[in-house]
């Protein structure tokens, strides 16, 4: 009975209401498909519960092309899927695909305009796209708006962020939608692009509870070739509705038929669990682009980073301002004396990853232009193949690969993004030259094309065509600053990993992320694919390595462990110094033993704000590794071991926060204790205020 698709359909022209229901395959949730006057609509509901209430769909263009009202149904076809797939790399090796589908043909009347919408039901939610197929009567279209809605039924709790059209590196705010109050000041030299839309306007993935324990997550799959959706929230009526980032010239996208908007997808369920374990997001992305996927190779890294942001080293080769490519001779220049990319610096972390079994070495400020890099909408910034004098790029060539390690590039473009399309063929080429096969990209500032946004039409093509060029050179890529992911990394398994979030980095110079931060990441952020926080950091407080700074992370140091579990990416940073390291090898162990590529995984316990309890099994290991986090609270877990293989013993080792650590008073105070434990078992954890716990779970024999 709970398979069946019904369909309901008063399919008479003339109608003023034609209504057709789909339900998702274990019954659960029930789509109402309503053409109302001529008007598309739907409403959702779960278990019998409304989730949305009938919403409006539909495009508005340029050239009187409202795509909104006098449609009239052409052709309905519903079908089902149910297959199963396997990721390159993922929290599990194999993922299903099922669903109903409905997809609706309607023509416009008076104009004759055809429109599809494509509705897929899941077992835990819903997508649904606008197709335009080839047609004489719309060609090439200009979109000025999309009159997509989400009509919620109450004042849901939102873990929210500003709506913004060039960054998404903000904190979170949790509370009603009625008082959601998104207005952000702008502090003067602040580095960082900000456009933000407007008081009640959020980003997606936008995550919510509604009173009666609903949580339901709204966000986009398959963003190409159209601009990034936020949510304006209509704080009376809790309605939200599509915002799209615009262009220059004040349009939304330009489209070209035929062609299709990205997914709208909705995730629903009464426990927070199956938020995070839904793959409706991936499942509504291509399948790999990339046929032949060896080279792509998920992996931990570390690098001349962290330093640099805490202020120990600088990127900067010399202190000078008002540099230029052509018009600086670079090898007059007089160094600082604090440059972090020295040939000599950068083989002490390469005998550090070989020593410790890390893949890979970023390498940032290697390249010649951070005298001057950011502020001036310059256009000639970098051009990401001349080394400074003092990292000698062949020697280290030779270096790294003699010990087995990767060298990562870098390209921060400073958002000249003309430039870098100028130059990424003989940068790839460059890397292939040196040994380089993975490359960190950067969008720090405002955009060049000047007008153009991070988040708008013509920069979602720029980060897909890096993509794939890169793919085309056998490189992997991980993107910060760019646009919030939207599980493209299906199509294009290179793309790795991504920032478009608030990461670690804000500890070391800002007022940093609050302690629930990374208790909300994989409800918001990470529905839409891994991100590079980069955890890791042992040396919690920054006065060790300056006296006058008073920032610290705002976490304990068992709790930067569980992050390697808890916040899932193929790319992984040990993201402090290797002397930090060194001082706590006991704890590094962890990190050293972490897997980035999982069989499977299983979310334990997990509320978006509270706490996060995740395990998960290594690729083609019989090891588990769990993660526990959570918010300013102290909190205790008795974690039932039966999802381990029964009739087996595992060495068990609790990277656990001391009993008197909290992460202000006393964050880097841990315990490690072993035990011989089977499934039978139970583990008992408790996290301190702020801080977490980590355990690796290894078969005795
Ligand atoms: C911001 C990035 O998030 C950070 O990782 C990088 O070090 C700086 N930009 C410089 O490119
Ligand atoms: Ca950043």
């Amino acid at each position: 009975m709970s398979n069946i698709l019904y369909i309901i359909l008063f399919l008479i022209p003339t109608s003023p209401l034609t209504s057709m229901e789909l339900r998702s395959p274990n019954g659960r949730i029930l789509l109402d498909f309503t053409l109302n006057d001529g008007r598309p609509g739907y409403a959702l509901t779960f278990d019998g519960r409304q989730v949305l209430t009938r919403s409006s769909l539909g495009i508005r263009a340029l050239d009187s092309v409202l795509l909104e009202d006098r449609f009239v149904i052409a052709k309905l076809d519903s079908s089902k899927a149910d297959e199963t797939w396997k990721p390159v790399w993922g929290e599990s090796s194999e993922i299903r695909n099922q669903y109903s589908e409905l997809s609706v043909r309607l023509r416009q009347q008076g104009t004759g305009f055809l429109m599809v919408l494509r509705f897929r039901l899941f077992n835990d939610g819903l997508g649904f796209r606008y197709e335009f197929p080839q047609q004489e009567e719309l060609g090439y279209f200009t979109v000025t708006d999309e009159l997509t809605e989400f009509n919620l039924t109450g004042d849901h709790t939102a873990f929210w962020i500003p709506g913004d059209y060039d960054t998404n590196e903000y904190k979170y705010s949790t509370g009603p939608l009625s008082t959601v109050d998104a207005s952000i000041g702008r502090k003067a030299g602040e580095i960082y692009a900000k456009t933000p839309i407007g008081p009640n306007v959020v980003q997606s993935p936008l995550m919510m509870k509604s009173a009666d324990g609903l949580y339901i997550n709204i966000h986009e799959a398959a963003l190409l070739n159209y601009p990034a959706m936020n949510l304006e929230i209509d704080q009376e009526s809790f309605s939200l509705r599509s915002h799209l980032v615009p262009n220059p010239v004040g349009s939304k996208a330009f489209l070209q038929t035929p062609c299709v908007t990205p997914w709208r997808t909705l995730i629903v369920s009464d426990r927070a669990e199956e938020i995070l374990t839904s793959r409706i997001i991936l499942n509504l992305n291509e399948p790999s682009k990339i046929v032949e996927t060896g080279w792509i190779t998920p992996m931990k890294y570390v690098g001349i980073w962290w330093e640099l942001h805490i202020g120990k080293s600088t990127w900067n080769y010399a202190d000078v301002a008002n540099v230029s490519l052509s018009g600086t001779d670079w090898d007059s220049l007089r160094p600082n004396g604090r440059h972090g990319a020295t040939t000599e610096r950068t083989k002490r972390y390469i005998d550090f990853a070989a020593e410790h079994g890390f893949g890979g070495v970023l390498v940032e400020g290697w390249n010649i232009g951070w005298e001057d890099w950011f502020g001036k909408w310059k256009e000639e910034v970098f051009d990401f193949v001349t080394p400074y004098p003092d990292f000698a790029v062949d020697e280290l060539q030779g270096y790294a690969a003699a010990q087995g390690v990767k060298l990562i590039m870098h390209h921060e473009t400073s958002s000249s993004v003309t430039n870098y399309e100028r130059r990424m063929d003989e940068a790839f080429g460059f890397m292939k030259d040196h040994g380089y096969d993975a490359v960190k990209t950067g969008y720090v500032g405002r955009i060049i094309p000047r007008g153009e946004f991070h988040d708008g039409q013509w920069m979602i093509n720029h980060y897909v065509r890096v993509a794939e060029k890169a793919a085309s050179y056998g490189i992997m890529v991980n993107a910060h600053e760019p646009v919030r992911p939207t599980g493209l990394h299906r199509t294009y398994p290179n793309w790795l990993a991504c920032e478009a979030a608030r990461g670690n980095e804000f500890n070391a110079w800002s007022s940093g992320n609050p302690p629930e931060h990374e208790t909300i990441l994989p409800f918001t952020r990470l529905m839409g694919g891994p991100m590079d926080y980069t955890p890791g950091i042992f040396q919690i407080t920054m006065d060790y390595w300056n006296p006058d700074k008073t920032e610290q992370v705002h976490t304990t140091l068992a709790k930067q462990l569980a992050l390697y579990v808890t916040l899932y990416s193929p790319l992984q940073m040990a993201a402090d110094l290797p002397e930090s390291y060194e001082r706590f090898p006991d704890a590094f162990q962890f990190i050293k033993d972490v897997p980035v590529d999982w069989d499977e995984t299983r979310i334990l316990h997990a509320e978006p704000g509270d706490y996060v309890v995740i395990a998960r099994k290594g690729k083609g290991s019989g090891s588990w590794f769990l993660g526990a986090i959570t918010d300013e609270e102290r909190r205790e877990f008795r974690i039932g071991l039966d999802f381990l293989e029964s009739g087996r013993e595992y060495n068990v080792t609790v990277y656990a926060d001391a009993v008197d650590a909290h992460w202000k008073r006393n964050p880097m105070a841990y315990t490690i204790r072993t035990e011989v434990l089977t499934s039978k078992d139970a583990l008992n954890l408790i996290l301190a205020a702020g801080g977490g716990a980590a355990v690796s779970i290894v078969p005795t024999e």
